[in-house]
């Protein structure tokens, strides 16, 4: 009997083998879609990972940049909240890569490929197009950061419902970070970038119009949540701060569009509220010279005031919080956005570890926050000044001295962006 009995364990354990992980059914859809979107022929990663073949090209260098987490590029910390799309790998996913590498990375049968149902944003319908006034290219190497004024050609007031990148040339564009700008500052901007040609600058315009998204590569844009959109008055401009990488490509040029959807009305108003104490624009963000970790932290109740912004709100009404992002420059070294309850709770939209100011993306929550009457919505910055930290600048190391909020490349800021809309 007892023999028996093994023997019908064994034989059950061979009816039902756990199949090996192969290429075809396990790891080829997981590349497909966290990495394919920029490791295309044409796209910004450096090569292609679309075929086994490519991959196993460059497998251990592929291997160490996912287990060192260098890529997929998502610097948010996993355990602050959950976000749809997500780019990110899991703990799960990054030990099966590396399993089946070490267990002889088995390509396995073509008819097991299946891709992945993943959450992915995208426009739903173009209504206007914006494109540059002209094209650009590049003339610094590698890295280039140029802002590009363009005109806003609506007469009556206009709500954004949702917006894509259409790169003109995509392997070259790292990412994008795209903005209106009120009225007001319109004449201002168009100053800096007289005909169309865009102007070399590292800062956003976070306080003088409103963020309206980041492109990444591979993204395809995203309508807004619950029916919502951005005001745009009459007057504004569009605001488009391109990140170009040419190492891989060579200086070609560029020339691309912003799509828009767009409403006379919406159900519900939205708006970008950009996260930063006034008193640091007056000088008071002193990051003082050889600081390891110098911190500055703003908190406050955005319900009390949120009408100023947009005058479809009511003052003194919760409201939800859909999406989140960071913005400091290049001495950062790590930052957190979150909302603090009326309790001293916290509960937290976005945590950067390591700051890395060559992957400034939003994060979108799978599930809206609400910001309560009483409670704060809380932006904390760290930057590593000291001197081991400083910038090469050919063979010899800046020496560090005291930074403050300021536009250029060596200032700094420290801005949370949150789109928010009534509950
Ligand atoms: C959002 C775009 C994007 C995605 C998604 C992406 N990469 Fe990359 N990858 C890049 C870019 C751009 C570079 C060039 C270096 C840089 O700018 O960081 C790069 C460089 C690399 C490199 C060489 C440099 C290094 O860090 O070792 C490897 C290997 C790599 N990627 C693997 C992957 C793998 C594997 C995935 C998916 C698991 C992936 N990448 C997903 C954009 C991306």
């Amino acid at each position: 009997m007892a023999r028996l009995s093994l023997a019908l364990v064994l034989l059950a354990a061979c009816a039902a083998p756990e199949p090996r992980v192969s290429w075809s059914r396990d790891i080829g859809p997981l590349v497909q879609a966290k990495c394919a979107g920029c490791h295309v022929n044409g796209g910004i990663g450096p090569f292609p990972l679309t075929t086994f073949a490519e991959f196993m090209n460059v497998a251990e260098t592929a291997r160490l940049a996912i287990i060192q987490r260098r890529m997929p590029p998502w610097p948010a910390s996993k355990s602050c909240a959950e976000y749809a799309p997500d780019g990110s790998l899991s703990d799960e996913q990054v030990s099966m890569i590396d399993r089946w590498l070490d267990d002889g990375a088995l390509e396995g049968s073509a008819a097991d490929f299946k891709a992945l149902e993943t959450p992915q944003n995208a426009l739903s319908r173009v209504d206007l197009s914006v494109p540059m006034m002209k094209a650009f290219t590049p003339s610094r190497s590698p890295d280039e950061y140029r802002c590009f004024v363009l005109d806003w050609p609506q007469t009556e007031t206009t709500y954004i419902t949702g917006y894509a990148l259409a790169p003109g040339n995509a392997a070259m564009i790292h990412h994008a970070d795209i903005f209106f700008l009120n009225p007001s500052a319109a004449a201002k901007y168009r100053g800096l970038d007289p005909d169309g040609s865009g102007y070399t600058c590292y800062s956003l315009p976070v306080l003088e119009g409103g963020w309206i998204g980041t492109f990444v590569p591979g993204s395809r844009g995203t309508d807004f949540p619950d029916g919502s959109g951005l005001k745009v008055e009459p007057g504004s401009k569009i605001f488009i701060q391109t990140h170009y990488n040419t190492a891989y490509t060579g200086r070609q040029s560029d020339l691309s569009a912003l799509n828009l959807r767009l409403e006379a009305k919406v159900r519900k108003p939205g708006v970008v509220l950009a996260l930063a104490d006034l008193k640091w624009m007056n000088g008071d963000m002193v990051i003082p010279a050889y600081a390891p970790d110098a911190v500055h932290r703003y908190e406050e109740d955005p319900t009390l005031y949120i009408s100023a912004f947009n005058r479809a709100f009511v003052d003194g009404q919760p409201l939800k919080v859909w999406a989140g992002t960071l913005h400091m420059h290049q001495m950062g070294s790590k930052a957190t956005f979150e909302i603090v309850r009326k309790d001293g709770s916290r509960d937290c939209i976005t945590d950067l570890p390591r700051w890395d100011f060559h992957w400034q993306l939003p994060y979108s929550l799978a599930a809206p926050k609400t910001v309560s009457p009483g409670d704060r919505l809380a932006v904390e910055c760290h930057w590593n000044n000291s001197q081991k930290n400083q910038p090469w600048l050919g063979a010899s190391q800046r020496v560090s001295r005291e930074l403050n909020w300021g536009a250029k490349t060596d200032d700094e800021m420290c801005v949370a962006g949150v789109y928010l809309t009534p509950q």
